[in-house]
């Protein structure tokens, strides 16, 4: 709905926006400035009701970096601020710049440091091989400095790195306290908003996990991210845990490389070593967040020539391995003492779930035998002490995804026996280590 004739008044230095004529804008200050605009320049508050289907889909920029865009929805809402958090040196600045890099294909971006010299950046530009002559660079800590030469510049997508720096004069207090955080975020936002500025904060996480100044400013903004490392060294995460634009089941998967953040399309894949498995190798799943990712673990048992058998875990806590291998020799009689024991997960992942549990257990069970594993199942389940086979959370979850991946054969535990939905796949139920080693050999 358009209103008819003129609509008001707009500074035609910052564009705030009045109904009436004012002789001093109370934006930026600036005097005079004010001019009427068209009518069809200025869009009048228009309703709907929750009755009516809202088609409306918001303005995306898509940076074309997908386990970027998918994680945020489809892409950077035009207008949205948006909080990426993470732990210093996860890689935040990294993505930023990526980011940057992509969006200012469509016009020029700004990218304000209030953390790092203009050659720091510059020598990361570098490294990513990022020359981009759209990508405008402002190092400035002062918030009044950083609102006026947005509203001059008028970026398509204005960054902040981090919030933690920048500072208001108008409130007391050093940068990073919660009160200067808070209204930096309120004066960025306001420029989001009012601007059309799409905005992307950056924000330092300490070590228990909270952005610092922190919460306060979650509930502000339209989405916050993190960038997560996992316990594996390359590999890094990307998730949200708000998002007003989309859900926040995504996950994205970033590899950090010689030449910034990589895509991972198939993380699963990074840990699986592909074709017929080996004697002593389990295909096996966990959880990152809410997406399961496939895995292989190996063992390699080898007799032993020294006087203590050696055992060297890769990949599972070593207590854990200790107390499989006893399991193992509890429960399927083997005499693993005259053997040393080497157990990896491929790919340096490093799950941190007991669902993998009978998955190592046969893998060292495979290599003693000398035997592999047939028709390549994927083995999932916690072992108890006495050898007794556990559910544990998201089998449902993971078994569907293998299915997707191209698995058809899944050990799982018997307590999923007629509760699991999910068709076109063989499902080998078991209640003991025993059972599972029936099955699988
Ligand atoms: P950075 O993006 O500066 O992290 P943050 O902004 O979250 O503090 O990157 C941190 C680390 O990443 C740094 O130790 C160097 C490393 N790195 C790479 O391994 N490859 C690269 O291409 C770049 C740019 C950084
Ligand atoms: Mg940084």
């Amino acid at each position: 709905m358009k209103k008819k004739k003129s609509s008001g008044y707009v500074c035609s230095v910052c564009g705030y926006k009045s109904p009436v004529k004012l002789g001093k804008c109370p934006q930026c200050g600036s005097w005079n400035s004010f001019v009427e605009v068209e009518e069809s320049e200025t869009e009048a508050i228009s309703i709907v009701t929750l009755e009516s289907k809202n088609d409306k889909k918001f303005e995306r920029i898509k940076t074309g970096i997908n386990e970027f865009d998918r994680v945020l929805g489809g892409g950077i809402v035009k207008g949205s601020i948006v909080l990426i958090g993470g732990e210093p040196g996860i890689g935040k600045s990294t993505l930023i710049l990526e980011v940057l890099d992509r969006v200012a294909r469509y016009g020029n971006v700004l990218y304000v440091s209030g953390e790092e010299s203009q050659e720091q950046i510059m020598m990361r530009a570098e490294r990513l091989n990022i020359h981009n002559k759209n990508i405008e660079l402002l190092t400035e800590q002062d918030i009044d400095i950083i609102k006026e030469t947005t509203l001059s510049r008028k970026p398509l997508l204005l960054v902040v790195d981090s919030i933690q720096t920048v500072f208001s004069k108008d409130v007391e207090g050093a940068q990073g306290n919660i009160n200067q955080v808070k209204e930096c975020t309120r004066i960025l936002i306001e420029i989001a908003k009012r601007h059309g500025i799409s905005v992307i904060l950056i924000g330092h996480v300490t070590k228990e996990g909270t952005i610092a100044g922190p919460k306060t400013i979650e509930h502000m903004v339209d989405g916050v991210f993190y960038i997560d490392g996992t316990r594996n060294d390359v590999l890094r995460l990307f998730r949200g845990v708000k998002n007003r634009f989309g859900t926040t089941n995504e996950v994205g998967f970033f590899e950090m490389g010689e030449e910034g953040l990589k895509e991972v399309q198939n993380p699963s894949l990074e840990f699986l070593s592909g074709g017929v498995l080996k004697e002593g190798s389990v295909i096996t799943s966990a959880l990152e967040g809410s997406l399961p990712i496939f895995f292989e673990v190996q063992s390699l048992v080898t007799p032993t020539i020294f006087p203590i058998p050696r055992r060297v875990a890769s990949g599972i806590d070593y207590n854990r391995l200790l107390l499989l291998i006893a399991i193992i020799e509890k429960r399927l009689r083997l005499k693993l003492g005259g053997f040393d024991i080497y157990v990896n997960v491929v790919g340096g992942f490093k799950p941190d779930d007991r669902t993998n549990d009978l998955a190592f257990a046969l893998s060292i069970v495979s290599s003693y035998h000398e035997k592999p594993l047939m028709s390549k199942p994927v083995v999932l389940g916690e072992l108890g002490l006495s050898g007794e086979v556990r559910p544990t959370v998201g089998i449902e979850r993971m078994v569907k995804q293998g299915k997707s991946l191209g698995f058809e054969n899944f050990v799982i535990p018997k307590f999923f026996e007629g509760k699991l939905k999910v068709n076109d796949v063989n499902l080998f139920f078991v209640s003991t280590l025993e059972e599972a080693k029936e099955i699988v050999f």
